[in-house]
């Protein structure tokens, strides 16, 4: 044991993506309200980012806001968006200073010009970072991604023929980014709710019955060792026979 940043197994994943998910269920086995759910799972987001960072992963994508999730009531949904605020201003220092790039998957009109704002200058202050890549999916929906990709290559007058699975890839939100190597969701819903529905393509699943605002340090290195006895074959066969 000793060295409390290694995981038992050799393949870390190069990309994790997170479908945060449970603060809502959190809060009210605790008697409060949703957006007390959403603050904490917020506070363990940041150890989350810590600890992707220890652990050597390259690319961390989380899910924090659906498209769907407009869906919820206007003060929900209102103080989601203060929170994606508070958190751009409380911790963009640290995290520039810890070498995480910011990036943004999903539309960012919707959000408002402020915030809209806050969101490209945190995206433009951190660019040169290279220890971590943070897309934040908010906004985001798959379909509306695949959506988004297919009306850009038609005003760019792509020809039928040109189209294959890489000019797609560069098409969509995540273009630069590597497929999700694992991706993991709380709470235990055995769904993907719309997320990298394209990029998920060959990604390992992990899910646990741990809510969002606990799942620590402990799970997500639990999460990786999972992911480090997987046979990926991608339609081969095996490399480990
Ligand atoms: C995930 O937690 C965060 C968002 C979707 C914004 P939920 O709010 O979905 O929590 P549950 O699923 O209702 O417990
Ligand atoms: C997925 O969770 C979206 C985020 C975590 C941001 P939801 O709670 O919105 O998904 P469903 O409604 O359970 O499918
Ligand atoms: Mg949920």
């Amino acid at each position: 044991m000793g060295d409390t940043n290694s995981t038992s197994g050799a393949k870390i994943p190069n990309h994790v993506a997170i479908i945060m998910d449970g603060n809502g269920r959190w809060a009210q086995s605790r008697g409060l309200p949703r957006l007390a759910g959403h603050r904490a799972g917020t506070e363990n987001l940041r150890r989350i980012i810590t600890a992707s960072v220890e652990f050597g992963i390259k690319y961390l994508t989380i899910y924090a806001f659906s498209t769907e999730n407009w869906g919820r009531p206007k003060d929900e949904v209102q103080g989601l968006m203060h929170i994606l605020e508070d958190v751009i201003d409380k911790e963009l220092k640290e995290l520039h200073k810890e070498g995480v790039q910011l990036r943004h998957i999903g539309r960012l009109e919707r959000l408002g010009p402020k915030l809209h704002k806050k969101v490209l200058n945190a995206i433009e202050l951190t660019k040169e970072n290279d220890r971590l890549v943070l897309n934040v999916a908010f906004n985001y929906g798959g379909r509306d991604e695949i959506v988004c990709a297919i009306q850009k290559m038609i005003q760019a007058g792509v020809k039928p023929e040109e189209v294959d699975i890489a000019l797609v890839d560069n098409y969509l939100f995540t273009s630069g980014t590597p497929d999700p190597d694992l991706i993991i969701r709380t709470s235990g819903e055995l769904r993907v709710s719309n997320f990298l529905i394209w990029q998920s393509a060959y990604s390992e699943w992990y899910v646990t019955p741990t809510y969002w605002p606990d799942f620590n340090k402990e799970h997500y290195r639990r999460a990786l060792d999972a992911y480090a006895q997987r046979d990926r074959r991608f339609g081969s066969l095996s490399q480990n026979p």
